[in-house]
């Protein structure tokens, strides 16, 4: 059967745990690398979780690709603003990006960069690759700049990012992917590449609930990592109810658009002042970005089970 070739570009990250995962063990993907960006937790630190869950998983032969920090660093933000972004992800991804302990990895990072890979991926496979970029969109925008051709190598975009119509999970406006490197997002969107936008508008509700512990009920490594995951989250944040599905869901929107209803927009995103970060979308027929406006929520968790069980 034919594969979807695709590279990840993700800041693990408790919910990319999950999509690594998804990806691995899917039959329909075939994953040409991890390319690893800052966001949840710092570059080493989501770096590392890469290497170990691939070493956790046994797959140390999927290559990784180190990539840039996120924009939103001390240099961007005044001290007590990140002292509070800081604060923010540490409090969703823990300390060092995963509410699990993994083991050592037992493999490097490949010497070449993120965006040489992907744009080398691109050109050795004109027609066939999609980026799934489920982090800051910053290696994304890198490898737009770097080669322009990429918009006619790429199959596609699908990634997780943006509150098109709902409020933001960082700011009211802001969703937490596109507030670490907005102008790396208005670059992506801006490019004409055709994207699949997985933003907060179908990924905050489907979610796994606190009292569903046995989503996935089987003894498989996955299984366990990730029963592990849920339960540390759930007793870590007691005000959390629920585990938000974001970067599963954009892995899953690859291998079944179909339980998405997409809608076709422009989408320009807010680098400046109070709104800093907000996707802003308008309705266009001709537009490059469609944007998820509706899931089958509970069909959805259903597959990402059903994969993360195999
Ligand atoms: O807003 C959700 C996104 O931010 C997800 O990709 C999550 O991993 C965090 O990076
Ligand atoms: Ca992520």
């Amino acid at each position: 059967m034919n594969k979807t070739k695709i590279i990840l570009d993700t800041d693990p990250g408790n919910d990319d745990l999950l999509a690594i995962i998804m990806a691995l063990k899917s039959d329909l993907i075939d994953m040409r690398g991890l390319t690893i960006v800052g966001g949840n937790a710092s570059l080493e630190n989501t770096t590392n979780n890469a290497l170990s869950l691939l070493t956790y998983m046994g797959r140390m032969e999927v290559p990784v690709y180190v990539g840039d920090a996120s924009a939103l660093n001390e240099s961007s933000t005044s001290p007590e603003e990140f002292d509070e972004f800081k604060s923010h992800r540490i409090e969703i991804h823990g300390e060092t990006g995963l509410h699990v302990s993994l083991p050592k990895p037992s493999i490097r990072p490949r010497e070449m960069h993120a965006v040489d890979f992907i744009i080398n991926e691109a050109e050795s496979n004109k027609g066939e690759l999609i980026l799934v970029p489920i982090g800051p969109l910053t290696n994304i925008a890198m490898a737009i700049k770097k080669e322009p051709n990429l918009k006619n190598w790429l199959k596609g975009i699908h990634l997780m990012g943006g509150a098109v119509n709902v409020l933001g999970n960082v700011t009211e406006y802001a969703e937490f992917n596109i507030y670490c490197d907005p102008v790396a997002a208005d670059e992506v969107m801006g490019s004409g590449i055709g994207i699949k936008l997985c933003g907060l508008d179908i990924t905050r509700e489907t979610s796994v609930k606190r009292e569903e512990t046995d989503w996935l009920g089987g003894n498989s490594p996955a299984e366990k990592i990730i029963r592990q995951l849920l339960d540390t989250v759930f007793r870590k944040l007691p005000d959390r109810d629920y585990f938000s599905l974001h970067d599963p869901i954009t892995v899953l929107s690859v291998l079944y658009p179909e339980l998405i209803d997409w809608e076709m927009y422009d989408v320009s995103v807010v680098c400046t002042g109070s709104e800093f970060g907000k996707t802003i979308g308008t309705l266009n027929i001709d537009g490059t970005v469609e944007v998820g406006v509706n899931i089958d929520q509970e069909l959805a968790k259903q597959k990402i089970s059903q994969i993360l069980s195999t």
